[in-house]
């Protein structure tokens, strides 16, 4: 690839289409308020984010039940946003949906054997309020928990619509997370019903996940009622009394459900995502600050307008599918694809086949997608018509300038800006991301969206903006999606966030602010990973590895990795009378896919005789990590045995 090692060499900044930024959304909103450029609109937008954002929840067209009666309650660490207004985000994703857009395909879905279904957002509301309804019959109400254990069909957000419709806060589990995981998440959210499929098919295989969630609910005495959608026609257990199949259970409900009104800052979901110690943390968003924050980002950075065919390839089971998939786009009245498959399969033109198929215009994945197509070569994005497409998105991880370019050339074909947005479980939304009229820096998400007030701390907490060196990520003032809460833990929520710097929420990454003000993000400052654009605890990992007979110490830490971002790497201490072996090693990794699920497989265990660790006996996986890097090992004062961390050099030594 010549030419793209041409371009690599480049500094070059990337100038959106003049076409596009003249029609952007964008352009036309700043010039009904007579604002010249993007800076100036930013510049506005901070002087007064409670203005910047109800004009925002204007032009999202959000439809209030009671108005609020005031922007911002900032009460430090916790923010309400739209205070006093009754409101419930199903209403304008979907109950005003069906009154504007009737007959218009809310989602084009297809499955992985070809099967396509097109719903509208008549025949979705009709959906939503007949499983709404079952759900009450089963005894749930406001406030209540659902759990959702589903494949990427259309009854996954129907189910989370439906319980959000009646007030009920979901919870959704990535499918691809095993039994003990959902266990877990269902334990800790108290959930009393369970929403799943028989089962489904990735890669031409079946995955029984109605078998697994059995499973997880053995254990989970919560749980009273399951719901099971039929998704291939698998012959499932079902237990008398408790488990109903959803086309059971929706027939001959009313197709009208009133929708619930709620407190504005009432939950609407808890997704559960890792963090550097304990169990991972249930993140609760709410319904009106997030339908605000959410659609208005979709609509100004991916410009979506009403015969927009948009693609997120996300997983529902992640905020990406949530905010993205699901609530952003129905609020807009969007046209959404959704693919329940593998993105290779049955050969690597899949997603390229589906984007001429369907004409999609905005296409928005990840990183490590990117690299894996870069690997299987263009000449699969080649056999495709891609010329549809006039914008691209990227998020999960930084994404580095050779994807970039090959993202910007081969699928872009040099026409589609990149919109490469930074944010996280907790935002609910974007918050550094370009604009489409933004000059585009490859590798950097470039500024903060209007009205949100991001900067970079040193140690102390003063302002590294200016300076072009490492620190902080700080979000300064309340964005709209915030978080309101970490389900009962307050004290985590406290100390993860709000404790380093008083009243400023540390986003755990690190940053620099280059010389015209774009942000580059430099990655996790914990020891959270970032496998394939997902977080993944290395305290889960060693927490699993630990409960495994053979194993009494671990320590978990990231290689980067050119396809996944980052690698996982175990060292692990076993317990007398175990010897190290291959099959063990194996026996390992099963463990750690039984325990958490396949994501979360260590690509590589070394057997070590002790781990280097402070005085006070923590783990100093900052060491282990600059081993493998070989990067300078740093402080190492507190370091107690420094024969351990000569020992883990000789393991990956000898491992070659
Ligand atoms: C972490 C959040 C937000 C949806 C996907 C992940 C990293 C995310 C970017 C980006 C550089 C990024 C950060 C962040 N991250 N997007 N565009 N550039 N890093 O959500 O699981 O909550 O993870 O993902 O490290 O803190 P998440």
């Amino acid at each position: 690839m010549p030419d793209l090692e041409a371009l690599l060499k480049e500094e070059r900044v990337f100038h959106p289409p003049k076409e596009l930024v003249e029609n952007s959304n964008i352009k036309r909103f700043m010039d009904r308020l007579g604002i010249k450029d993007e800076d100036e609109l930013r510049k506005r937008a901070l002087e007064d984010p409670e203005w910047f954002w109800s004009e925002m929840a204007k032009e999202v067209g959000i439809e209030w039940f009671e108005e609020p009666k005031k922007v911002l309650e900032w009460d430090p660490p916790y923010a309400k946003w739209f205070v006093g207004a009754k409101y419930n985000i199903v209403h304008d994703a979907l109950d005003k949906q069906a009154r504007l857009r009737k007959n218009k395909v809310a989602y084009i879905w297809e499955g992985e054997d070809g099967s396509v279904r097109k719903i509208t957002y008549g025949e979705l509301y009709w959906e939503v309020n007949r499983l709404a309804n079952a759900l009450k019959e089963l005894g749930v109400k406001k406030g209540d928990r659902v759990a959702i254990y589903m494949p990427m069909i259309p009854e996954l957000p129907i189910a989370m619509l439906a319980s959000a419709k009646i007030g009920a806060i979901h919870t959704d589990v990535f499918s691809g997370f095993s039994p003990m995981a959902l266990q877990d998440r269902v334990n800790d959210a108290e959930a009393k019903v369970l929403i799943t499929a028989d089962g489904f098919y990735r890669r031409g295989s079946i995955i029984h996940l109605k078998e697994d969630a059995d499973e997880a609910i053995e254990a989970a005495k919560s749980v009273e009622s399951v719901i099971v959608v039929r998704r291939i026609g698998l012959d499932v257990p079902m237990q008398d009394g408790r488990d109903h199949w959803y086309d059971d259970i929706v027939r001959g409900q009313p197709r009208e459900c009133k929708t619930e009104q709620m407190d504005a800052n009432d939950a609407l979901f808890i997704l559960y995502t890792s963090g550097t110690t304990g169990r991972p943390k249930g993140v609760i968003h709410a319904h009106a600050g997030y339908a605000v924050g959410v659609s208005a980002t979709l609509k100004f950075v991916f410009d979506i307008k009403e015969d927009d065919v948009y693609w997120c390839t996300a997983d529902i089971g992640w905020i990406t599918g949530h905010s993205y998939i699901v609530y952003a786009p129905l609020i807009l009245g969007a046209t959404s694809v959704i693919y329940c498959g593998a993105p290779d399969y049955p050969k690597p033109d899949r997603w390229w086949e589906m984007i001429e198929k369907y004409g999609v215009t905005v296409f928005y994945t990840a990183p490590t997608a990117i690299r894996t197509f870069m690997r299987l070569g263009e000449e699969w994005v080649e056999r495709h018509d891609l010329s549809s497409l006039r914008l691209l998105g990227s998020v999960g991880e930084p994404i580095n300038p050779e994807a970039w370019f090959w993202y910007y050339k081969y699928i872009g074909k040099e026409r589609c800006p990149i919109m490469d947005t930074w944010w996280q479980t907790e935002t609910g939304h974007f918050i550094i991301t370009p604009l489409p009229t933004t000059p585009l820096k490859p590798g950097s998400a470039t500024k903060p969206f209007p009205g949100i007030d991001v900067d970079v701390f040193d140690e102390e907490g003063n302002s590294l903006s200016k300076k072009n060196i490492g620190g902080y990520l700080v979000i300064k003032r309340p964005w709209p999606g915030i978080l309101i809460g970490l389900w009962k833990n307050p004290d985590r929520y406290i100390k993860t966030y709000w404790e380093k710097f008083r009243d400023v929420y540390l986003a755990g990454d690190a940053a620099r602010v280059d010389e015209d003000g774009y942000f580059w993000i430099q990655g996790r400052l914990d020891d959270v990973l970032n496998v394939s654009g997902h977080r993944i605890g290395n305290s889960e990992v060693e927490s699993a590895l630990v409960s495994h007979p053979a194993v009494s110490e671990a320590a978990v830490v990231g290689r980067p990795h050119e396809v996944k971002g980052e690698a996982i790497v175990a060292f692990v201490v076993l317990r007398k009378g175990y010897r190290p072996s291959e099959e063990l090693k194996e026996g390992l990794r099963e463990h750690v896919a039984r325990e958490i699920g396949k994501i979360a497989r260590p690509d590589e265990i070394y057997f070590v005789p002790d781990l280097p660790k402070t005085r006070s006996g923590k783990i100093m996986r900052r060491l282990v990590r600059a081993k493998i890097t070989k990067d300078r090992i740093g402080d190492t004062s507190t370091l107690m045995n420094p024969e351990a961390l000569v020992l883990v050099e000789k393991a990956l030594e000898g491992e070659g």
